[in-house]
């Protein structure tokens, strides 16, 4: 890598984000990438979705009447994300995150300011004495806006449906085009729209649009960038 930083201890880490809408591979390309750079790949989408897989269980809801049992059920909650598992109180949930149900309410709760406070000041523990790459919406803008390489991933909303669609067809046969195409705009626009922190192309992010590309070619491109490549 041709960017690092030296932080206390002698160590020296170098931070990667990418940044983009739900379903424009950014999970499959940063895990890509992460294993070729040999850093460690941390999904915080992933983090996001434990809190609402425990708010969905827990029957809290995201609205203002229940911001004090929210207050006392995040305050007891512990959320880490270790090789490649995400784990919800110690438990890996990483199967049961991934439902329709529970994207809508990773949505719905990151746009809550403690719930955001929590999950950033972990985020940035965990690249403060390691490498990382780190996937979400916020990471290049937010969570760490001196990292020294920033992507931004983003393919036209119906490519980004179809794969999805063909991801969620596997497990379930029923699923309609229309209705993933209709997920993916809403959870655009609300993760877009949100007051704090919302999804927008950091500065200084390299903008990939991967709509007629697959995943190992935008995984060699962001490579390519990362090693100081002519595409720097
Ligand atoms: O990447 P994903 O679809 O698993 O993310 C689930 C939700 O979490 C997404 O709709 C927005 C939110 N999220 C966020 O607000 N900030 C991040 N850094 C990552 C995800």
């Amino acid at each position: 890598m041709s960017a690092q930083k030296n932080v206390p201890g002698g160590a020296v880490v170098c931070r990667v984000a990418i940044d983009g809408p739900a379903g424009a591979g950014k999970s499959t390309v940063a895990k890509a990438v992460a294993a070729r750079l040999a850093i460690e790949y941390i999904d915080t989408g992933a983090m996001y979705r434990a809190v609402g897989l425990k708010l969905l269980a827990e029957g809290i809801g995201t609205g203002p009447a229940d911001a004090e049992r929210r207050a006392r059920m995040l305050a007891e909650t512990e959320i880490d994300f270790t090789d490649g598992r995400v784990y919800l109180d110690g438990r890996d949930v990483s199967g049961d995150i991934r439902t329709d149900e529970i994207s809508r309410m990773a949505s719905a709760c990151s746009a809550l300011p403690a719930v955001r406070e929590k999950l950033v000041a972990l985020q940035r523990a965990m690249g403060e004495r390691k490498s990382v790459l780190m996937d979400g919406r916020d990471i290049g803008s937010n969570v760490f806006p001196n990292a020294e390489f920033k992507f931004f991933l983003t393919a036209a909303p119906r490519e980004r449906a179809r794969r999805r669609f063909l991801e969620l067809q596997k497990k379930d046969a029923r699923i309609s085009f229309e209705r993933v195409l209709a997920d993916i705009e809403q959870r655009d626009y609300d993760d877009s729209h949100r007051a704090l922190h919302p999804l927008v192309r950091a500065d200084g992010a390299h903008e990939i649009d991967s709509t007629d590309m697959c995943a190992d070619e935008v995984t060699e491109l962001v490579l390519g960038i990362i090693r100081g490549g002519p595409l720097a």
